[in-house]
């Protein structure tokens, strides 16, 4: 393989940067051209490409974001749009390719590979640590500390004023941020869309929790879990429980931005190496993930489409801390 091109897509997430720079980096040392593809799918479709140098990945380790940009393509949903992509390429020989992102990027991958046979590897980027074949996706981590940042705040406040608080973060059909900031947080209950919820368990924790002489009480709302949002479970409970002094704060997209952690950079760092030296070894059609700390490759169908469960010893765990 002599020419490979690397992209981002979908959300992004803190150490796109570290793992655009290892796939780089990796692939120079190997003597392999690398051709940065901005914008995702879109990009690739509208031909915005250009070659990269070592220097072209100088000072990013550190910095959140992905200089390469990043998009959600609907053209590449189409057979059209793919064919348009593959032409970019081939013009340019680029033979191979690097995709960075989550669900939506692999299954478009997919599609591409057996449409077209261009081999692609994937690393996992994404906040929502919602991809099988990886312990932890780039950027989770991040955003974990982000979110345990703003909850620690939160809690500040909560316990001057003895309010109860519905802190809603991150996670479209994933309950790791919300699980994972929530332990470290030491909220009374973490709603996830893993599990069900109901409105009576939040009410009888917050019952318990006055029970047990606590004036301020942190519920970690998921978003896209069976209650609805945080601002629609608060209601649902003051409906319910009038006296108590409930706020909400939804974290929003501060979770996705931030300087990575040394965990994100040294796991983005591992996954772009591994992507470049998979393609290299022929492997196509596969995700370079990190379990149980070693490099394994699984194929996007595997890692799209199998769950990887948040635990239900991490699910006891809040309700036996939380008493
Ligand atoms: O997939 C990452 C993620 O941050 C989800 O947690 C969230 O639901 C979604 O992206 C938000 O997407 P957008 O940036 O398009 O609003």
């Amino acid at each position: 393989m002599k020419s490979i091109g690397v992209f981002t897509s979908g959300g992004d997430a803190p150490g796109m940067n570290a793992c655009i720079r290892s796939v780089v980096r990796t692939a120079l040392y190997l003597g392999i051209d690398v051709y940065g593809i901005k914008y995702g799918y879109n990009g690739m479709i509208n031909g915005d490409i250009y070659k990269m140098k070592s220097y072209s990945v100088s000072n990013i380790v550190q910095r959140g974001g992905t200089i390469l940009k990043s998009a959600r393509s609907k053209e590449f949903m189409t057979k059209e749009g793919r064919q348009k992509a593959l032409d970019q390429l081939n013009k340019r020989g680029i033979e191979g390719l690097v995709a960075v992102g989550g669900d939506g990027t692999f299954t478009g991958a997919n599609i591409f590979f057996e449409e077209h046979g261009i081999p692609v590897v994937g690393a996992p980027g994404t906040i929502d640590n919602d991809l099988y074949g990886s312990d932890n996706t780039i950027g989770f981590d991040t955003a974990v500390n982000t979110a345990l940042d703003a909850i620690d705040k939160i809690r500040d406040t909560a316990n001057s004023h003895d309010r109860v608080f519905f802190i809603e973060v991150m996670g479209r059909h994933s309950g790791y941020i919300a699980i994972h900031s929530g332990i470290g947080g030491g909220a009374e209950l973490v709603m996830v869309p893993e599990t069900s919820t109901t409105i009576k368990d939040v009410i009888d924790t917050l019952k318990g929790g006055r029970d047990n002489q606590k004036t301020s009480s942190i519920v970690v709302v998921a978003e896209g879990g069976e209650q609805g949002s945080a601002m629609e479970v608060a209601a649902k409970v003051a409906n319910e429980l009038p006296d108590l002094d409930i706020r909400v704060s939804t974290l929003g997209h501060l979770q996705r931005g931030g300087s990575p952690t040394s965990y994100d950079r040294i796991l983005a760092s591992r996954l772009g190496m591994a992507a470049v030296e998979g393609l290299v070894n022929g492997k196509s059609n596969v995700m370079a993930g990190v379990v149980d700390k070693k490099v394994t490759y699984t194929s996007f169908k595997l890692a799209i489409s199998k769950s990887k469960p948040i635990g239900e010893d991490l699910m006891r765990m809040v309700e036996v801390l939380s008493i």
